[in-house]
């Protein structure tokens, strides 16, 4: 039987020329910051995420009475309860409820991802358990990074490179797309200090003119859950 594939699409405008390959499995990343508050979220007890891509699906979610988060440009959307920090997920008052989530790149990556039948949501918080549950399936998988307005960004490029370095070391994946190769190389430059590597990423930039450090050292520090976020039907929720 021959090996699946894991490669690397870095980008959602790239997904369309990858899907012809038919990957049996997404992995939406988006590191700085939607995937690693949605992992945060879980892990503190939401129970669902539902992931829209537009602020009018938001709103029509907020006037139906749901708890509604919304990001744009690093900040939270005025009138929403919530934004894209990771530490406001942890608020135990949102244990065991349902959120519904826009961000400005991590939930179009996601919805991008919309008719493959598995999707789960990785990033460096998640890492090890990310790579197990890959491991474990065994089944063709692409990771999708987010970028930045369908640019490359090197987080999620950075975080893709560890999920396949570490499947194909297992000897039981194989890849063939130089995204793979690069995302590896990538990943290998940076796994001794994200923070030091990722220090003139551009989002990091952003978000630290935001005063956003705390949430970057957060996003930037791998394997603080072991929670693995999957797709069923519209929503998020812990596998
Ligand atoms: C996004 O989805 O673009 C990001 O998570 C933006 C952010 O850091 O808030």
């Amino acid at each position: 039987m021959s090996r699946p594939r894991v490669e690397v699409c870095f980008t959602p405008n790239l997904y369309p020329l990858h899907i012809e390959d038919e990957y049996e499995i997404v992995v939406a990343i988006d590191v700085l910051r939607a995937t690693s508050a949605i992992c945060a979220a879980f892990e503190h007890g939401v129970s669902k995420i539902i992931p829209v891509s537009t602020l009018d699906e938001a709103i029509e979610y907020r006037d139906n009475g749901y708890i509604v988060a919304a990001e744009r440009k690093g900040q939270i959307v005025s009138g929403f309860d919530l934004g894209n920090s990771p530490y406001s997920y942890m608020d135990p008052k949102y244990k065991g409820k349902t959120i519904v989530l826009t961000t400005t790149n991590g939930t179009r990556a996601i919805n991008t991802a919309k008719h493959v039948n598995d999707l789960i949501i990785g990033s460096l918080v998640n890492l090890d358990a990310v790579c197990k549950y890959l491991s474990d399936l065994n089944k063709s998988v692409l990771l999708l990074g987010s970028g930045w307005k369908n640019k490359f960004c090197l987080e999620d490029t950075i975080c893709a490179g560890a999920i396949a370095e570490n499947l194909l070391k297992t000897g039981n994946f194989h890849s063939e797309n130089d995204s793979s190769i690069a995302a590896k190389y990538l990943y290998l430059s940076a796994s001794e200090n994200y923070f030091g590597f990722l220090k003139a990423s551009s989002h990091r930039r952003r978000l630290r003119d935001l005063n956003l450090n705390e949430d970057i050292k957060y996003c930037l520090t791998p394997n603080q859950t072991n929670v693995v976020p999957i797709r069923e039907k519209n929503y998020l929720i812990k596998a």
